[in-house]
């Protein structure tokens, strides 16, 4: 088993990254080292989502360094500064929507900026006969939309062929393969994981789920991109970061993990559920909400279906889901209904003041 000590998060300012960094420092993980996060905060990166752990952390075990994945001078420096000796990279573009809008800086971030992070570690991280030290990783986060789209039936598996479909998608599937080249030619050792749709708390409420609860606590329509009989497979975001977790400890170098909630939905399906959860909670009309679901056009190059076959990583690491969908899903209503303070942040702009208000750029 690997121990780790002064880890490197990419993106951990985002709804995944802030999820990891917060139970690897609060819960029993038996991590006892210290995180730096670096993150450039986009519109997706929302730094007051740690303020917790800023309170209690910062200065000691947690150090949030602002800054771009491309910027090779700022990478150097943080595996210098702090000897980093995992790197758990989850930085990236992460909307379909905007790749279909906007693919170039998908590219810069997905593509580049995996490609800098990765020439930083191997600098950092070579012996002067070119070998690599000993007790190091790189953990490539990426997603199972590399595979690109599932008819009614079967499942992707690590050995599925790649065939990704949109530009998100195929921004990831380059870093992917970027990952795997360093394994292969400098012998950097890298584990890769594949996971499927995430929920919980701290989501940017463009992706669906929070973007439907907030639309229904708002009173506004509920897009539902088609005939709406797209299925994915959803996970709760602490699942889905417990594998990685176990990943860093257990996965053995060179290896992909496929990660998945096997808990597939038709996107109408999870809508009704939803609807359902928060209208009970929040008092409102279910028969007003209903009538608020709008089809809209769909998006370009819509993927049918995912969905994940995980046999691996529960036989190789014995790693096990915690979260039923049902509670799952109510807690993270919950939250949406109990963090007024981050949503008005979200909704109005503010957060994007926190760099500001908080920190001196270096
Ligand atoms: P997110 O969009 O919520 O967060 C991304 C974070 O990366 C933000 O904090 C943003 O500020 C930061 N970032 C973006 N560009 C950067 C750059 N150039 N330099 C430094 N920081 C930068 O994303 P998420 O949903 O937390 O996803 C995290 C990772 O997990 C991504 O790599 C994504 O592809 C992958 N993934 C996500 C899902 C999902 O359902 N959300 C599923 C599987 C895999
Ligand atoms: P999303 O949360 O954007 O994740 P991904 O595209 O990575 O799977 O979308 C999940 C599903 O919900 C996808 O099939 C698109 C659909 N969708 C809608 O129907 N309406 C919406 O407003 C959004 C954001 C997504």
């Amino acid at each position: 088993m690997r121990t780790l000590q002064n880890i490197l998060v990419t993106g951990g300012a985002g709804f995944i990254g802030s999820n990891f960094i917060r139970t690897l420092l609060t819960q029993d993980t038996g991590f006892q080292g210290r995180v730096v996060n670096l993150d450039e905060l986009t519109y997706a990166g929302n730094a007051a989502s740690l303020n917790d752990i800023q309170a209690e952390f910062g200065g000691k075990r947690y150090f949030f360094v602002h800054g771009n994945i491309c910027d090779n001078k700022i990478l150097s420096g943080i595996f210098t500064e702090y000897n980093i000796d995992t790197v758990v990279h989850f930085a990236a573009e992460s909307h379909v929507d905007r790749s279909i809008l906007g693919p170039e800086v998908f590219l810069h971030t997905n593509i580049l900026g995996t490609f800098n992070l990765l020439e930083a570690a191997k600098t950092a991280w070579q012996k002067n006969d070119g070998s690599i030290k000993e007790g190091v990783l790189f953990h490539h986060i990426s997603t199972d939309e590399v595979y690109g789209s599932l008819g009614a039936e079967g499942f992707f598996s690590e050995t599925t062929a790649y065939d990704p479909r949109s530009p998100y998608s195929a921004s990831k599937a380059s870093s992917d393969h970027l990952v795997k080249a360093y394994f292969h030619t400098y012998g950097l050792p890298v584990t890769v994981s594949n996971c499927s749709n995430n929920y919980g708390p701290f989501q940017f409420p463009e992706k669906l789920i929070p973007l439907m609860i907030l639309n229904m606590l708002e009173g506004k329509k509920l897009p539902v991109y088609g005939d709406g009989k797209q299925i994915r497979d959803w996970i709760h975001v602490e699942d889905h970061n417990a594998a990685v977790r176990l990943i860093l400890q257990n996965g053995k170098s060179g290896e992909t993990y496929n990660i998945g909630g096997e808990n597939e939905w038709e996107n109408i399906r999870l809508l009704h559920k939803l609807i359902e959860i928060v209208c009970d909670k929040a008092g409102l009309n279910k028969d007003t909400v209903m009538q608020t679901i709008t089809h809209v056009t769909d998006r370009l190059g819509h993927d049918r279906r995912y969905a994940i076959d995980c046999t691996k990583i529960k036989n190789e690491l014995n790693w096990k889901r915690q979260f039923d969908f049902e509670t799952g899903l109510a807690n993270t209503v919950d939250w949406y209904l109990n963090n007024k303070e981050w949503i008005d942040n979200v909704r109005s702009g503010e957060y994007r003041n926190w760099i500001q208000k908080n920190y001196t750029r270096r």
